[in-house]
């Protein structure tokens, strides 16, 4: 009996090809993003490329909430602030950049603090500011302690707030206590995985602690927050 031509194959070369195939995706998506018109969103199928190109690394933002984040970097115009990088850092660079408008990241895990930067060099993204912050232990919460706080821009007006990780102590909450001061009147945040308790009790402190209204929405298992500052 023939054993089929893909089992004979090397696993490292099929690997290779994979990643060249996603490559060529990415390529071409980005080249499309950068032909939309200013203020004009990726289409569906666009958006679908996009992430084929960017890989399952199963951490990225998805569904309803990279559609709200996708259209507001489109229109956004003010500064972004990211937390924690990843696919969403390269699209909202792509999107707010033709624009002039400047992204910062921070990333707390140096290997993809690396991997954001090699990416954006790789796509000739040059608007964002990856910065890599250790999360730190402010207390009665653990969050990011971004190393070039004072010289960041005092008026973000979009927030993309994806980042930390769940399992930190006072998951999200540290944003407004940390970054307050840097976001602009009617600034908004769009907060990822609010299903979870860890998001949903953030919220709560936060609406308890500042003039903060929050709309949540939800597509399937998975919400998300919008909120504004005042
Ligand atoms: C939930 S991810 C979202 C990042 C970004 N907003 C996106 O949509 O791609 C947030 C954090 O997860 C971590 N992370 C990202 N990709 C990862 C991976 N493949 N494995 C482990 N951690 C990852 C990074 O530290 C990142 O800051």
């Amino acid at each position: 009996m023939m054993t089929p031509l893909k089992k004979l194959v090397p696993r490292s070369l099929k690997e290779s090809i994979k990643a060249l195939e996603r490559e060529r995706k990415m390529r071409r998506a980005v080249g499309q993003i950068n032909r939309l018109q200013e203020g004009e969103t990726p289409s569906t199928e666009l958006l679908a490329m996009f992430k084929a190109g960017w890989g399952d690394d199963g951490f990225h933002a998805v569904g309803g909430y990279l559609e709200e984040v996708v259209q507001r970097a489109a229109t956004s115009e003010g500064p972004i602030l990211e937390i924690g990088s990843g696919l969403t850092t390269l699209l909202l660079g792509l999107l707010a950049g033709r624009r002039g408008v400047q992204v910062w990241t921070l990333e707390h895990l140096p290997e993809f603090h690396h991997s954001i930067q090699t990416k954006l060099k790789r796509y000739h993204v040059s608007n964002v500011h990856p910065i890599l912050a250790p999360l730190a232990d402010y207390g009665a919460f653990a969050w990011y302690a971004p190393p070039e706080l004072e010289s960041m821009p005092p008026n973000f007006t979009l927030v993309i707030a994806d980042g930390p990780p769940a399992n930190t102590k006072g998951g999200r909450y540290g944003l407004l206590p940390v970054m307050r001061s840097h976001l602009a009147p009617g600034a908004v945040v769009l907060l990822d995985d609010a299903e979870r308790v860890s998001e949903q009790t953030a919220l709560n402190q936060w609406q308890a602690q500042y003039n903060f209204s929050y709309d949540l929405r939800r597509r399937g298992e998975k919400a998300w927050a919008v909120c504004t500052l005042f």
